[in-house]
């Protein structure tokens, strides 16, 4: 398996309004606007599989529109509205981000096992 992704879109392409969800060779993950940089975070809830991608957005954190958890897009813990880091080993996936030399966004591998 490979260890990045070209997901072949430009971040000025994203709307940062609202998630890009994408298929990767890694799974589902959507793609995020937060304060101008990209964010790839994994598109469902690891509580009982929520469409996280469909949760409400604030600044880094996203909220499950199941039962409301929350999880940072930065660092996949487990947080609460504020951002404030839970004591909790629930988190979502986060993919490192980078940009091709035409400009488009490449997912890297995921740290943590799928
Ligand atoms: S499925 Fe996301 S909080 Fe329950």
């Amino acid at each position: 398996m490979s260890d990045s992704f070209d997901t072949g879109l430009r971040p000025d392409e994203l709307n940062p309004e609202r998630p890009h969800p994408l298929e990767t060779p890694w799974g589902s993950f959507a793609l995020y606007v937060v304060g101008g940089r990209v964010h790839a975070a994994s598109s469902f809830c690891p509580h009982l599989e929520g469409p996280l991608f469909q949760g409400t957005q604030r600044g880094e954190v996203i909220m499950c529109p199941w039962h409301f958890w929350c999880f940072s897009l930065v660092t996949g813990k487990r947080v609460d509205i504020t951002g404030r880091v839970f004591q909790s080993a629930a988190r979502i996936q986060v993919l490192p981000v980078s940009q091709s030399p035409a400009g488009t966004i490449v997912l890297g591998a995921p740290l943590l096992p799928t």
